[in-house]
Parts: structure tokens; C-alpha cells; sequence
């Protein structure tokens, strides 16, 4: 078996001393890291298939990697389970499902008795994320009670998948750190407080009119009944519909990074992107860092959404960006073997003729967030007292999550009769930090005059971020409007000492030095580098390039700092031609590639895209039944067709199925919603018994 694990990486340690377990897998023995999912395990085995449907023989393979979906689904032991939440343990048996899995033949009776526990608490947070971290710190402060319960074996939430600096501000919410640092520092925070009650390995399955929270707490069932619930659940992925996007090798942009920064784990070669938000352009920066090869990304719109220095970063890396693009098909037979993209008009409809294909073996989902929020609606159905912040209530940036977790702590302190004030500068902090990015401008960097030691601030896009301001000794960085959103201009002296460079979550600065040559035929540039440290040496010849990633010219390698202080990054100092100091953002090790792409005369074939994946129900179904009908109910196309039935529960169909009400001509407003499960996930009946075996 191959052993596909990330073993040299800039941000993340590797850790040599790893304990390691055996188990099967088809029969052959094979081997995880102690306390791995068994996704993981496969994945760094080289398996990415995991079985095959029972309803067409589709193959089936990761898509999620947080227990949503249920498309990874392995018999462990002989029992169903999603492979992303279960961890391998010694000697496990683990099969693909080929088909419906079998009863187990075991039919003692099993012990039943006990009581389901009730736990009472002031405040129950669901979810341990920088939300719900925030708050819960804040609360804790003033000794409230407080069970925090997470799905997950520790807490942090997505802050650990985020190995690259936050923007932000420096002082309220940890800008210029690292996403996962914060998250340690965080959960650090909280294990210290005796008022905060940690319960990981234990989702909240349900929430009941009696204002009673059902919680699977590591596996057993258990309620409880708090004063207040703050629902910190976070986001999950919005997902795409196009041929070919239910093969292994198509899933989502969180299952990735789970992946490759959870888990070093290095899941495939050639990647494809859809998706030219934050999440997108950030996950194709996480690709090049574990030595992935992006071959490009796609997206629908004129131009990226994401914050300009994250996309100027992969420009200058050599993606390829294409703009009002389409993905038109993923073609494979058992796995992914090659994208189709296609340009688009004003009403993104193909434009035939401009189709292109590309060799890639996996081909990331990354177009959008929505909140994960059934539980707060079933608790306000229910009247109970109910908060919700992060993600679960306004989708932002992570910098936005924790300071929202903050600021309804508050409220909660509030509601709860304590004598405390929500400053009037946290709600306008917290909505610059939610704020889409601003205007660009136009202009060029402002270059100082008659200088010859200076900083370039590289950062034209208004984006809530200042560490840049708050690093330099001599202050000379400023962003001279009145809001972090401003962007930051070089004014004085500079000590030439790189922490501006070292700090800027945009890696947009960097440094000249003019005094390198005394002939001025040479200049030294001072750049920031995130890359695997032996992807650059001393005296290596690099390409120099642009904002946008155009090459200059060339320029040679002449210091490579790594000091403690720097956090991981190296400042790589380039000798390079006098002349061009000012235009020079960045290196570049591979020049662009000019290989023609080849065409593809493809015709966009719609008709049997997967919208319902655990069903396996069709566009062309759903359309149909709705048109035939004339139905306006969610629950009628359910009953009629299983759409919304399977495995997940509905959450990676439902919006899917809305918009198809839309292109079926009904109104989005007519149609009645889908009746959710009343426990929001599965439950394994052994959990609700009370007995301690392990049938
Ligand atoms: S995708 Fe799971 S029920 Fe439709």
C-alpha cells in the first residue's frame, strides 16, 4: 500500500513520533495513525473508493469529512458508520459497503435499564469554535456554568484547518496569528476555566419542546436542560451540482483542508478548484504548501470574491485563475480523472466553443457557506431562550465569529441580570470584520521619495486587517483613514528589520534595500515565503514577478532568515537588477506553464446530475415530478421520489432541491420546507441502553 502522508511542510509539524495501529481493510492488513479516522487512513493508504451504492453500483468516496454527508459511509466491525467521525482502533475489520449493509446476526437480547442522565446548566454552547470559544471565555469570567459540547476529539473547530495568518485586528481578535494557533490558544483558555464543562466526542442531536438538549456524549445519550442554549454550530459547505460531481475525487473544500492540515495527509496530485472566494484561493495556497499541484480555478464571476492578497498569492504562484467560468463536467469511471471548464455569458449559460479539459484527480467544491442552524430553529420553535453566534448566525470571516462570540456572551451576561455593557466599538468592530472587501485601488503602490531603505505596502484592496500598522517599531506603516479597512501606506524610516513582512496575513510587503550595490546596478528586495523550506536555496537563480504574478525577470537568492520570531514564514532576501525594486512583489521557482490547453467539444449533458447523493434521485427526476405535479411541497417530492431521506438527513439536497422548485418555475416563497428528523444526526440505538458493552 502506498503511504500518501504529508512529510515536509513550511507551517505544520510532523510528528516523527507517531504511534501507529494495524488494521484490515478488504481482508488486507494495513496500517493508521493512533486516533485517525478511518477516512484518513484510507486516504493515506491510496484508497479513496470506500464502496459502492446499493441503488446503482455507483462508487462512492469522501465528500465532507465532517460526519454531514453520508457518502463515505464503511462497515466497521460489520456495522455501518460514516469513515470521517469513527477513528480506526487496532485490529478493526473494515469493509467497503457494497450495497445496503446486513443486519448483524447477534440477536441476544441486549440489557436495557437505567435512566437517560439530565444534567442541568446555566448555559449549554453548542459548538467549540471560536464562537463558541469566545463566549464561553467570556462567560466563565463571570463563573457561569457552562457545558460546551463539540462533535469533534478537541476543540477549535475550523481554526484548526487554518494554517495561514488571520487578518483582522491585532489587539481584538488575534490578527497576524495563525487560524489553528488561535484555536489552541483558545481552547487553552477554556480548559482552564472549572465553570466551563467540556464535552467533545458529543454532538447535540436534538432539541425537544420541554427545553430538554438531547447530546450523544462520547456515544451514550444523555439530556440536558440549561437556563439559555448558544448555538455556535458554525457552517457548512454549499454544494454544486454539474455532471460527474458525485465521482470520489469531487467533495468539498473543508474535506480537503481536513485532509491535508488536520491530518498530513496528502490526497491527491492534480487539483482543481471551483470556487474563487476566501475558502477557494485559500485552499488552493494549503495545496501548494503539502506539495499539490493546482492546475487552476474556476469561477463564475467577472472577477474573485475572495480578498485580493489571498488571489494575488496564488497568481504568483502559477495558478491559472479563470474567471466567468464553469466547471461543465467531471468525467471518471471508478474515480476522478479529468475537469471540464467552460466560459459563461452575463446569464451563466456555456458558451460553446470555449470548453477546455484537464487532467486532475480531484476537483475541490468551495462556493459558499450557509449556516448550520436546524438546532436554533427547533429551539425557537420551541420558545426557549435561545442565542445564536459565528457562523450559525451571520456567515463571516473567523476574526467576525470570535468577536460575535464575545459580544453575545454579553448579551447572554445581560439577559442572565449581570451588570455588564456591550461597548458600542465592539458591534462597529465586529461589522467592519464582517464587511465583503471594499473598492481597489486603482493607483500603484506609493513609492517613498529620495529613500533608499524602504517597505512597499502591496495591498490595494480595502479588507478589515491592520497588524502591518501595529508591528513596525517606528510606526511608519499607517493606514491613514479612520477604520481598519483603510489600506496602509509606508511613511518614515525603516529598520529594514522584516517584522511587517513577517506579520502580514496578505504576505503583501516587502522590502527594499538600495544600498546592496554601490554601483546601483543591484538592489536587495526582502520577500515573504511560506513554501517547504527546501523548495528555495542560496544562490538559486528565481523568476521575479508582479502583484499578478507576471514575471519580470530574474533575480538571485542571497538570504533565507528563519528566526523563531517569524513564525514559521522565511523572509528570503533576492538580489535583483536596481531598476526593478518597485515593481517586484514576489518569486516565483516554476515559470508559467505555456503548454496549450487542449479543447473539448463536450455538450453540457444535465440530465442526470445527483442532487439527492444518499438517494441517488436526478435533476431530470425532480424536475420532472415537480412540472408533472405542480407541487409546491418539499415533503411531497420526499414521499414521492426519497429525495431529503437518506443518510444525511437532507443537508447536502436541500438547498439543491429549492433551487430546482425555482428552475421548475415555482417561487422559492411558495414552497413549504422540508420537515427536518427531530434528531438532527443518526444515533446508534445501543447509545440510548445504558449498558456498557459494545454491541
Ligand atoms: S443527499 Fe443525503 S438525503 Fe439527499
Amino acid at each position: 500500500m502506498m503511504d500518501n502522508r504529508i512529510n515536509k511542510h513550511p507551517v505544520l509539524s510532523i510528528d516523527k513520533k507517531s504511534k501507529y495501529v494495524n488494521f484490515n481493510f478488504n481482508g488486507k492488513k494495513i496500517s493508521a495513525k493512533k486516533g485517525e479516522m478511518i477516512s484518513s487512513a484510507l486516504f493515506a493508504n491510496g484508497i479513496h473508493v470506500f464502496g459502492h451504492h446499493y441503488k446503482d453500483n455507483s462508487p462512492q468516496g469522501i465528500y465532507c469529512a465532517n460526519g454531514q454527508c453520508s457518502q463515505c459511509l464503511v462497515l466497521a466491525n460489520g456495522i455501518p458508520v460514516k469513515s470521517c467521525i469513527v477513528p480506526v482502533k487496532e485490529g478493526m475489520d473494515i469493509r467497503s459497503l457494497e450495497g445496503l449493509p446486513e443486519l448483524l446476526k447477534d440477536d441476544e437480547v441486549v440489557k436495557t435499564g437505567g435512566k437517560t442522565p439530565l444534567i442541568k446548566t446555566e448555559v449549554l454552547i453548542v459548538g467549540g469554535g471560536p464562537a463558541g470559544l469566545s463566549a464561553a471565555i467570556e462567560l466563565g469570567l463571570k463563573n457561569v456554568k457552562c457545558i460546551i459540547c463539540d462533535d469533534k476529539q478537541d476543540l477549535g473547530g475550523k481554526l484548526s484547518l487554518q494554517t495561514h495568518n488571520f487578518f483582522g485586528s491585532i489587539r481584538d481578535c488575534f490578527a497576524g496569528s495563525r487560524g489553528m494557533d488561535i484555536g489552541c490558544n483558545l481552547s487553552s483558555e477554556v480548559k482552564k476555566d472549572k465553570n466551563l464543562d467540556i464535552w467533545v466526542n458529543s454532538p447535540v442531536v436534538g432539541v425537544f419542546v420541554d427545553g430538554l438538549v438531547g447530546v450523544l456524549k462520547d456515544g451514550r445519550y444523555v439530556l440536558v436542560k440549561p437556563e439559555i442554549i448558544l448555538i455556535t454550530t458554525g457552517a457548512r459547505e454549499k454544494t454544486l451540482a454539474f455532471p460527474g460531481c458525485d465521482l470520489p475525487g469531487v467533495y468539498g473544500a473543508g474535506a480537503f483542508q481536513t485532509l491535508v492540515n488536520r491530518d498530513l495527509i496528502k490526497p491527491t496530485e492534480k487539483l482543481f478548484i471551483i470556487g474563487g472566494g476566501n475558502v477557494g484561493i485559500i485552499a488552493a495556497y494549503h495545496a501548494l504548501q503539502a506539495g499539490i499541484d493546482v492546475i487552476g480555478l474556476v469561477e463564475a464571476l467577472h472577477e474573485c470574491g475572495g480578498y485580493k492578497v489571498h488571489l494575488d498569492k496564488i497568481k504568483r504562484m502559477g495558478i491559472p485563475i479563470y474567471t466567468s467560468h464553469t466547471v461543465l463536467k467531471a468525467i471518471g469511471t471508478d474515480h476522478l480523472q479529468r475537469v471540464i471548464i467552460t466560459e459563461i455569458d452575463d446569464k451563466f449559460k456555456p458558451i460553446r466553443g470555449t470548453e477546455k479539459i484537464f487532467d486532475a484527480d480531484t476537483l475541490l467544491i468551495a462556493v459558499g457557506l450557509s449556516p448550520v442552524d436546524e438546532l436554533r430553529k427547533q429551539a425557537e420553535k420551541f420558545g426557549l431562550k435561545t442565542y445564536a453566534a459565528g457562523d450559525a448566525d451571520i456567515i463571516a470571516e473567523a476574526s467576525a465569529a470570535m468577536f460575535s462570540g464575545k459580544i453575545t456572551a454579553r448579551k447572554i451576561l445581560i439577559d442572565m441580570g449581570f451588570d455588564v455593557e456591550i461597548p458600542p466599538e465592539w458591534n462597529e468592530l465586529v461589522e467592519i470584520l464582517r464587511s465583503r472587501p471594499g473598492k481597489t485601488k486603482k493607483t500603484k503602490p506609493i513609492i517613498p521619495k529620495n529613500k533608499v531603505v524602504y517597505t512597499i505596502t502591496h495591498c490595494l484592496q480595502e479588507i478589515p486587517c491592520n497588524p502591518c500598522t501595529e508591528t513596525c517599531i517606528l510606526q511608519s506603516i499607517k493606514i491613514k483613514e479612520d477604520s481598519i479597512m483603510g489600506t496602509p501606506v509606508f511613511e518614515g524610516e525603516c529598520l529594514a528589520c522584516g517584522r511587517c513582512i513577517s506579520l502580514c496575513p496578505g504576505l503583501a510587503i516587502t522590502l527594499v534595500d538600495k544600498r546592496y550595490d554601490s554601483s546601483k546596478k543591484t538592489a536587495r528586495i526582502m520577500i515573504p515565503w511560506e513554501m517547504p523550506k527546501n523548495s528555495i536555496k542560496i544562490n538559486q537563480n528565481v523568476y521575479t514577478t508582479d502583484i499578478d504574478g507576471e514575471v519580470i525577470g530574474e533575480g538571485r537568492i542571497i538570504g533565507i532568515k528563519t528566526s523563531e520570531w517569524q513564525n514559521k514564514r522565511q523572509l528570503v532576501s533576492v538580489e535583483i537588477p536596481y531598476n526593478d525594486t518597485n515593481k517586484i512583489v514576489s518569486i516565483r521557482i516554476k515559470k508559467k506553464s505555456t503548454e496549450k490547453i487542449p479543447k473539448s467539444d463536450e455538450l453540457l449533458d444535465d440530465e442526470n446530475i445527483i442532487i439527492c447523493r444518499c438517494e441517488r434521485v436526478t435533476k431530470k427526476e425532480i424536475i420532472d415530478y415537480i412540472k408533472k405535479t405542480g407541487t409546491k411541497d418539499f415533503n411531497a417530492v420526499k414521499a414521492a421520489l426519497r429525495v431529503g431521506m437518506g443518510a444525511c438527513g437532507g443537508k447536502t439536497c436541500t438547498d439543491l432541491i429549492m433551487r430546482l422548485f425555482r428552475e421548475a418555475g415555482v417561487d422559492i416563497k411558495d414552497v413549504e420546507e422540508n420537515v427536518n428528523r427531530p434528531f438532527s444526526q443518526e444515533i446508534p440505538i445501543k447509545a440510548f441502553l445504558n449498558e456498557d458493552d459494545d454491541k
